[in-house]
């Protein structure tokens, strides 16, 4: 059995943490909450540090550093970094720092992408600092050697902090995502992978504008569900799985708006859990 980071045993009824920049991450949770009913879910909503995707990769790995800490306080079993940016910057560092603990982060989905494109050009949307990091370009260089896929990065900057503001079909929201999509479909990709996890919240929004700029079928990537299944795996082979008689709590934490986070969980999940706001977190000590 796994040891948490005070040494304690992690037991099957304890809760999974959850964390994203800010609401994207309910994206995965969704799935989570779907495939995995009888857990307790712990979600943390950095929404006070969003967006990360426009910070330096030691800012957003300080910052999740310290959400773990805060996550293992509450006695978390595993932890699931729901954002591809904070999977970029920090994933190493929580795992060496928690070298006990089950962490599973979301990255985009390049793979499947190469794998179902016909036209061999994928494009991806994702934040500047997911598409500027080492992680990503080892990734693209390798499966574009071995399947002869181009891709076309594209950087989705102030898409976030509209998504955040619950903007997802105001007319800047769908501005911003024809400018960004547009050179993907003039350069020929026939799939587009979602690298950031607030972007599947304006799917139905990218298809009607790739809809209105194609009449050839677009494939949509989203890592959200293979997420929660590798979640599932992981659990289940640390014997950390939840007994199945019960109904698994969700409890919320953010370091923005209590309001604004309640909002979103009844429109985006009808799930009404409680929220705490949490002013300040302690960057955990020892750790630089
Ligand atoms: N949901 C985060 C991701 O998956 C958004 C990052 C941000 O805050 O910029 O990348």
């Amino acid at each position: 059995m796994s040891a948490n980071t005070q040494g304690m045993p992690m037991a099957p009824v304890a809760p999974i943490g959850i964390f994203d920049s800010g609401i994207g991450g309910l994206s995965v949770l969704q799935h989570i909450h779907q495939d995995l009913p009888h857990e307790d879910l712990l979600y943390f909503a950095d929404s006070a540090y969003a967006p990360y995707g426009d910070k330096s990769e030691a800012e957003i790995s300080a910052r999740s550093l310290a959400v773990t800490e805060f996550l293992l306080q509450r006695g978390v079993k595993a932890l699931v970094v729901a954002c591809n940016t904070a999977t970029t910057a920090a994933i190493k560092a929580i795992r060496t720092a928690y070298p006990e603990l089950p962490v599973i982060g979301i990255e985009p989905g390049l793979k499947p992408a190469a794998a179902q494109s016909r036209s061999k050009i994928v494009g991806v949307l994702a934040t500047r600092a997911t598409l500027l990091s080492a992680r990503l370009l080892t990734l693209q260089q390798q499966i574009s050697a071995a399947s002869g896929v181009q891709f076309e990065l594209q950087a989705c900057v102030g898409l976030v902090d509209q998504i955040e503001k619950g903007e997802l079909r105001s007319a800047q929201t769908a501005l911003l995502l024809r400018r960004y999509i547009a050179p993907l479909i003039t350069q020929g990709a026939d799939t587009l992978v979602l690298g950031c996890t607030h972007y599947p919240f304006v799917r139905p929004q990218i298809e009607k504008i790739v809809g209105e700029m194609t009449a050839q079928p677009v494939a949509i990537i989203d890592t959200g569900a293979a997420v929660s299944r590798q979640l599932s795996k992981v659990l289940s082979e640390n014997n950390l799985l939840h007994g199945p008689a019960r109904t698994g709590q969700v409890n919320a934490f953010t370091s923005g708006s209590q309001s604004a986070l309640r909002t979103t969980f009844a429109n985006l999940l009808q799930l009404h859990p409680p929220v705490s706001v949490v002013a300040t977190i302690a960057q955990p000590t020892g750790i630089s």
